[in-house]
């Protein structure tokens, strides 16, 4: 077989055989396969799409390509999560705690943010002491003594997708539904766990930025999943304005903290329920959604997630008083809130552009490798369908300098629309998707 056959049926639009795919997707992670051939194959895709069937053979035989981790030997019954990413996105902060404390095992592998996304890793290395660097033996001992992990993925998880990614990220080709897909899968397919709830994006802070758009790759990771004997639901969400109040690393922390103990914004602790009434539900815990929630509720009002959370980061070397006294984590040394013009009420806090405010006050990363200061980062006041009176704070920012803080000011302008007319919330979740 030749990769220039590849790209040619791929070219003139046929469907590529398992064999093809198996073949590309050696070359890719071995590097036998030229740059330029991936490339051209990459742009094929993205003109001429792939079917389902393409689609499962790509993210499994990626999944293939690296190191396999058995979840389900380490820590039988585990579930897992994945969120598309977004700003000001912390919930596996909450989820992973809630549901560990259902005594369902969460061993969460998360990345790093990169552009207006933020990473997880992130926002748990802004604990002080916290590591995420864990070996093998680490996690699996971890798992048996608390249910709860939460650690980086290894390059070796899907190698084929980190080299096929990496070109479709210079090669304009990263907006392809069924290489988007396959990428995501593939990782997800790799760790190996049977349960997987997908928390997909769609807005001006996310990757899909219609609903239609993120239902569509909801439905295709969807099958996937279920194409690899993996239960898989979906759920699709909004990413129009920040989830919760706080962007930025310890900021955000510092609001999953506050969720724990029973505060935290009212949107978030619903998003929160929602997600861990589903990873209960799929993995057997509860019959449905509704007793999922209850039970979800019931270990964040008892604390119990609280307790999970503060094992969690004492067993990853973090100062777990943190949880009880949240000045010990990062702090920005200047502050300062952008005040509304007028009054009425707000009609739109737009998510990406206050997730490229942040990302410019350093809490995110502009390329691979930058480094971020974990303690700047914004906190909205105000949430679509408030009612604010001119002079009121829309949000604080937090900078590291007042040079920064005046700048991310004058973006942040931009960002916020009042209207005189009463505006409705916008709604959290958009469907779900089962199959
Ligand atoms: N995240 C991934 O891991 N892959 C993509 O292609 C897009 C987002």
């Amino acid at each position: 077989m030749r990769a220039v056959d590849v790209i040619i049926h791929k070219r003139d639009g046929r469907e590529l055989t398992a064999e093809e795919i198996d073949f590309l997707v050696r070359g890719i992670a071995s590097g036998e396969i030229p740059d330029y051939q991936i490339a051209a194959w990459a742009m094929a895709v993205l003109w001429r799409g792939m079917t389902i069937r393409e689609t499962v053979r790509l993210a499994t035989s990626m999944a293939l390509s690296g190191e396999q981790l058995d979840l389900e030997k380490w820590a039988p019954g585990a579930v897992d999560k994945h969120s598309t990413g977004g700003v000001g996105d912390k919930t596996t902060l909450v989820v992973g705690p809630i549901v560990a404390a259902c005594r369902i095992p969460v061993v969460k592998m998360s990345g790093r943010g990169l552009g207006i996304s933020g990473g997880t890793i992130d926002k748990w290395e802004s604990i002080p002491g916290f590591r995420t660097g864990l070996s093998r033996e680490e996690i699996l001992r971890q798992v048996k003594e608390i249910g709860l992990v939460a650690c980086g993925q290894t390059a070796e998880l899907a190698p084929a997708d980190g080299r096929l990614y990496a070109l479709r990220d210079v090669t304009g080709t990263v907006p392809s539904l069924p290489l988007i897909a396959a990428s995501i899968m593939s990782k997800k397919l790799a760790t190996g766990a049977r349960s997987i709830v997908l928390d997909v994006k769609a807005g001006s802070g996310a990757f899909m930025e219609t609903v239609a758009d993120a239902s569509t790759l909801a439905r295709w990771m969807v099958r996937i999943g279920q194409g690899a004997g993996r239960r898989t639901i979906a759920l699709v969400s909004g990413m129009f304005q920040p989830l919760g109040f706080a962007v930025g690393n310890a900021l955000e922390v510092r609001e999953a903290i506050e969720t724990l103990r029973g505060a935290g914004p009212r949107d978030f602790r619903e998003h929160c329920l929602t997600v861990a009434a589903a990873m209960l539900q799929i993995g057997g815990r509860v019959p449905d959604a509704r007793m999922g929630r209850a039970l979800a509720a019931e270990k964040l009002d008892s604390r119990d997630a609280l307790a999970k959370f503060r094992a969690l980061v004492r067993a990853q070397g973090g100062d777990e008083r943190a949880c009880d006294d949240l000045s010990l984590l990062p702090a920005a040394p200047c502050r300062g809130d952008l005040a509304a013009e007028k009054s009425g009420y707000l009609a739109e806090a737009h998510a990406g552009k206050i997730g490229l405010a942040s990302v410019r006050l350093g809490a995110g990363r502009a390329k691979k490798g930058d480094t971020i200061d974990p303690a700047v980062g914004i906190v909205l006041k105000v949430k679509v369908g408030d009612k604010v009176k001119k002079g009121d704070p829309l949000c604080e920012i937090h900078a590291a300098s007042p040079e920064a803080l005046a700048q991310a000011r004058n973006e942040l302008r931009d960002a916020f629309r009042i209207a005189h007319e009463k505006v409705k919330p916008l709604p959290l979740f958009y469907k779900t998707i089962r199959r």
